[in-house]
C-alpha cells in the first residue's frame, strides 16, 4: 500500500501491555463508521483499532473496497489507528490480511472441536508470523454470535494455556461473561476468572461483546488483563437511533447526508465515551 504508514497492531498493543492499559477496537461496517471512530479517537487523543469482520466483508461482497477505505482513513488520522480483521473463520481470508494493508487478524475457530481449532489456528499463526501479522484467536464461544447464544460459556484456564502453547498466537479472546450484540450494558464479568486466565495464558486477553458491559466493569477488565476491548453493537445502536429520529422528525427528507451526518456524530460520541472509560 502507498501513502503514510499505518500503525502496526503489535507496536500499539505491546505499548498498551507495557503501560497496563487496554486499546479499544471498534467494528467498521460503513465508511462512516471508520470516520466516526477516528474522529472520536482524535478528540480523545487515544490510539484505536478499526476492525473489519467477516460478516461486514460479506455485506460488502468482498474485502477490497471497504479495506482500502479503512487504510485511507487510518493514513489520514492524527492518532495511531490500527487495522484488524475480526472473527475470520475462513483461513484463506485470514491469509489476505497483509495484502489488504492490515496488520492483525482474529482467526475464529471457536466453534470447531478443540483439536481442529488448534490445527487450523496454528496453520494461520505460522503464516501470520512469517508475514509480520499479529494474530488473536478464540477459545470458548463468546455467547450470542450468529445464534450461538451462550452467555454461560466460560474459557477454562488450563485449556487456554494448552491452546496458546500449541498454536503460538499473540493474544487470546476468552469467554468471561460478555455476550455479543447486547443493546444494554447489563453483562456481569467474571473478574476472578479474568485474573486466572491472565496468569495461566501469559498473553494479552481480548474481550468481545463489550457493548453489553457496564463502564465500571470495562475499566476493571482493562486493569485485570484485557488488552483489546471489542465494541460493535453500541455504535450501531447510536447510528440507527440517530437515523430513526432524524427521519421521524422530517418526512420530506431525501438527502442521506442529512441523516447520516448526525448518525456519524452519534457514533463518534460513543467512541469518545468508551475511550474515556478506558483511559
Ligand atoms: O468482535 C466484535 C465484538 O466482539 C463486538 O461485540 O457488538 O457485542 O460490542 P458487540
Ligand atoms: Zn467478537
Amino acid at each position: 500500500m502507498n501513502g503514510v504508514p499505518v500503525a502496526h497492531s503489535r507496536t500499539v498493543l505491546d505499548r498498551a501491555v507495557a503501560e497496563s492499559r487496554a486499546v479499544a477496537a471498534f467494528n467498521v461496517i460503513t465508511l462512516e463508521h471508520a470516520e466516526a471512530i477516528v474522529a472520536g479517537a482524535e478528540k480523545a487523543g487515544s490510539p484505536v483499532i478499526l476492525q473489519l469482520s467477516e460478516n461486514a466483508i460479506r455485506f460488502h461482497a468482498g474485502p477490497r473496497a471497504i479495506a482500502a477505505a479503512m487504510v485511507a482513513v487510518a493514513q489520514d488520522a492524527s492518532v495511531d489507528v490500527v487495522l484488524h480483521l475480526d472473527h475470520i473463520t475462513d483461513p484463506e481470508l485470514a491469509l489476505r490480511t497483509a495484502e489488504l494493508g492490515f496488520s492483525s487478524v482474529m482467526f475464529d475457530g471457536a466453534i470447531l472441536p478443540f483439536d481442529e481449532n488448534v490445527a487450523e489456528t496454528r496453520r494461520v499463526a505460522e503464516w501470520c508470523h512469517a508475514n509480520d501479522i499479529w494474530i488473536e484467536a478464540e477459545l470458548g464461544e463468546v455467547g450470542g454470535k450468529d445464534g450461538a447464544h451462550a452467555p454461560g460459556v466460560r474459557t477454562d484456564p488450563a485449556e487456554a494455556a494448552e491452546f496458546v502453547a500449541a498454536t503460538g498466537v499473540d493474544a487470546l479472546a476468552v469467554a468471561v461473561g460478555s455476550s455479543h450484540a447486547m443493546t444494554e450494558k447489563s453483562a456481569a464479568l467474571d473478574h476472578e476468572l479474568i485474573g486466572r486466565l491472565r496468569a495461566s495464558v501469559g498473553l494479552p486477553l481480548v474481550l468481545h461483546g463489550s457493548s453489553g458491559v457496564p463502564d465500571h466493569e470495562l475499566a476493571e477488565a482493562a486493569r485485570s488483563g484485557m488488552v483489546k476491548i471489542n465494541i460493535g453493537t453500541a455504535l450501531n445502536v447510536a447510528f440507527t437511533g440517530a437515523v430513526r429520529s432524524r427521519l421521524d422528525t422530517d418526512a420530506t427528507l431525501v438527502d442521506p447526508r442529512r441523516y447520516i451526518s448526525p448518525a456519524r456524530d452519534a457514533m463518534a460520541e460513543v467512541v469518545g465515551h468508551a475511550l474515556k472509560v478506558l483511559a
